[in-house]
């Protein structure tokens, strides 16, 4: 199988990892001459998928269906309209991507079909969170303590020209779990943990999520709520966070997410990408275990110097194409741009372990030797505002 994947940065790392464990032949396009997943694909071609009609054309005749892995409307768009023209499956929902890439449209249908949410401002209490409708990967989160922050960050966050969803802020734990679905009837996948740095970006996926039987269902209906009312034909991953004991949905994205895939493969061996690929080519929901075997850590990290910094991640955008090795200090896979001597580097490392505090164990005796090894002197571990807080 010749896969198509378009756009190499996090997103793209994610599919062609996966597309890669499912032994297809990943042709990269980008128009970036070093994206982050080069190195994860069997062919790249830098391309303009959008300036460069013929070439891409040229391109995508030779594989067999396509995986957009960017969040360019113009990109989709065109890419869209290749697939037509050529009859190859598009691995993607435009309809559903339409609305989940909006949160004040989401939140709209959120509250038309019931699923639980934050309170919206100024229904709360501080602190509130405020973040941009449009964005992603938590570009212009703001956690705001009171009316002079609130202000002080509207006019910062004017300035991104987007629309500005302010709520009340949920202290977690956050939930994510993909759904995969024909035409509105979906499944869930095993749920994953969340945990971030200081600026609400995600550092560190954890499987099995702590939840309670409750939560869990919950967290499930409204999941399946939400791709039955959007039509969904593709995947979805609804984020939440755990409140008064209720998972409350901050946001949806209509697209292969990047870091939660992969957390679920190793816990599962579910591939989402295989089954995406699946879904469009037989087009029929594939089968899915909803369970998770084993437990799971997936953690970025940054080397500078001699500091040790666990990152959100985008601090892996615009780093160097990483290398996936495997078995790296009792890590059972680790994707970096390393390469001998270096003293600036960034590292995803994924650990597996027969429980939590087996994975634990593994990820403490991982970075001793990566401290030893690299005479490491500082160790940090950045939290949310709030965490530090509250301790
Ligand atoms: N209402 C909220 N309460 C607490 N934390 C929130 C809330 N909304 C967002 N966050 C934090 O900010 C992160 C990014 O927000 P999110 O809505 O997922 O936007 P995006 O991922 O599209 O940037 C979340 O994963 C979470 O850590
Ligand atoms: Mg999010």
């Amino acid at each position: 199988m010749r896969i198509a994947i378009v756009g190499g940065q996090l997103q793209g790392v994610e599919a062609a990892y996966l597309a890669r464990m499912a032994r297809y032949e990943v042709v990269l396009l980008d128009k970036n001459p070093t994206p982050l997943a080069l190195k994860l694909a069997s062919e790249f071609h830098r391309v303009d998928v959008v300036r460069e009609p013929e070439r891409t054309r040229k391109i995508l005749s030779t594989v067999a269906v396509l995986l957009p892995a960017t969040e360019n409307a113009e990109a989709l768009q065109a890419l869209a309209e290749y697939c037509t023209r050529a009859g190859i499956p598009y691995l993607h929902d435009a309809h559903a991507y339409s609305i989940s890439s909006s949160k004040v449209k989401s939140n709209l249908l959120f509250a038309r079909i019931g699923i639980p949410t934050p309170r919206a401002w100024p229904n709360c209490q501080f602190p509130v969170i405020m973040k941009p409708s449009g964005q992603s990967g938590s570009k212009g989160v703001k956690l705001a303590r009171n009316n002079h922050e609130l202000r002080q960050f509207q006019k910062e966050l004017m300035l991104l020209g987007d629309e500005i969803v302010t709520e009340e802020f949920v202290s977690g734990p956050s939930l994510s779990v993909e759904v995969i679905a024909h035409e509105g009837e979906g499944i869930c996948l095993p749920v994953t943990q969340l945990l971030f740095d200081r600026a609400y970006d995600c550092k560190r996926v954890v499987v099995p999520a702590q939840m309670t039987p409750e939560v869990a269902q919950s967290l499930t209906e409204s999941a399946l709520k939400i791709a039955r009312k959007l039509g969904l034909t593709g995947i979805m991953d609804v984020e939440v966070m755990v409140g008064e004991g209720i998972p409350k949905v901050i946001e949806i994205d209509a697209r292969l997410p990047s870091q939660t895939p992969i957390a679920v493969y190793h816990a599962s061996g579910i591939n989402m990408v295989e089954k995406l690929v699946r879904l469009f080519c037989q087009g029929s929901l594939p089968e899915c275990p909803a369970t998770a075997n084993l437990a799971v850590n997936l953690e970025h990290f940054k080397i500078a110097g001699d500091h040790l910094e666990v990152v959100g991640e985008t601090c892996l955008a615009g780093r160097l194409p990483l290398n996936l090795f495997t078995g790296l200090g009792g890590a059972d896979q680790v994707l970096t741009d390393y390469v001998p001597g270096s003293r600036d580097w960034v590292a995803t490392v994924i650990i597996t372990g027969s429980s939590p505090a087996n994975v634990e164990e593994k990820r403490d005796k991982f970075l001793n030797q990566l401290i030893r090894d690299h005479k490491l002197r500082y160790f940090s571990d950045p939290k949310p505002p709030v965490e530090e807080m509250v301790g």
